[in-house]
């Protein structure tokens, strides 16, 4: 089955919640929060102020994409404030394995993000502690770019890597991600689609959720048959 995660950068944050809602009520799976410094990204965008906030009103998973220098900072502020994943990028600290071993005495689910031009094995010797591999279909700070698609390739090594030696790490993918590529994402190997624009930019998110959905199903039980 395919999880879907709606990213709330694409919310309209003056109702925030209520667009959060909309989404819940569709069924998603994870409600992914980007975080960002202006340091790692150029962008700046939410704390875990806004993380505490939405979560006493919904029991979505919260999947919280670190895009911050020295994430190891920050981790035990996000678990306060409500996170249940969070993803570090393995270019944003010198120190990963200390860092995915800090997310989980922490007590939440531990993920490692890589930008497009990081290599897989960057996460060679910590990838049987992951929860969840992020494999960024975009460079990391804004929502609504263009999917690139060199990375499905990635995407593909990986999931064979994780069936051969029977990992259990989810592989999400993040950016650009919507109805047209969904399916390739999926036959690829992905199971967690984060998309931002293609949800909240639609005008009917409930229906955009459901129309990625049946695409990425069909896509995953194409590739299994
Ligand atoms: C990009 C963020 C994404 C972003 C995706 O740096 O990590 O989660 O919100 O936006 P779309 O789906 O519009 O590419
Ligand atoms: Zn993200």
């Amino acid at each position: 089955m395919i999880k879907l995660a709606p990213s709330i950068l694409s919310a309209d944050f003056g109702n925030l919640l209520s667009d959060v809602q909309k989404v819940a009520a569709a069924g998603v799976e994870y409600l992914h929060i980007d975080v960002m410094d202006g340091h790692f990204v150029p962008n700046l965008t939410i704390g875990s102020g806004v993380v505490k906030a939405l979560r006493p009103h919904t029991d979505l998973v919260f999947d919280v994409h670190l895009m911050v220098e020295n994430p190891e900072r920050y981790i035990e502020d996000f678990v306060r404030a409500g996170a249940d994943i969070i993803t570090v990028h393995a270019e944003a600290t010198v120190h990963l394995h200390r860092v995915v071993e800090q997310i989980k005495a922490a007590g939440v689910k531990a993920g490692v993000a890589l930008n497009p031009a990081t290599p897989l094995d960057a996460i060679k010797y910590v990838i049987e502690d992951l929860d969840l591999i992020l494999l960024m279909t975009v460079n990391p700070g804004f929502a609504g770019q263009k999917f690139i698609a060199s990375v499905v390739p990635k995407i593909e090594i990986l999931a064979k890597h994780l069936d051969k030696y029977q990992l259990h790490a989810e592989i999400a993918v993040d950016g650009g991600i919507g109805a047209e590529t969904a399916p390739v994402v999926v036959k690829a190997g992905a199971n967690v689609l984060v998309a931002g624009s293609a949800i909240f930019g639609a005008s009917d998110p409930v229906e955009a959720v459901q129309r990625i959905r049946s695409l990425g199903e069909g896509a995953r039980l194409h590739s299994v048959n």
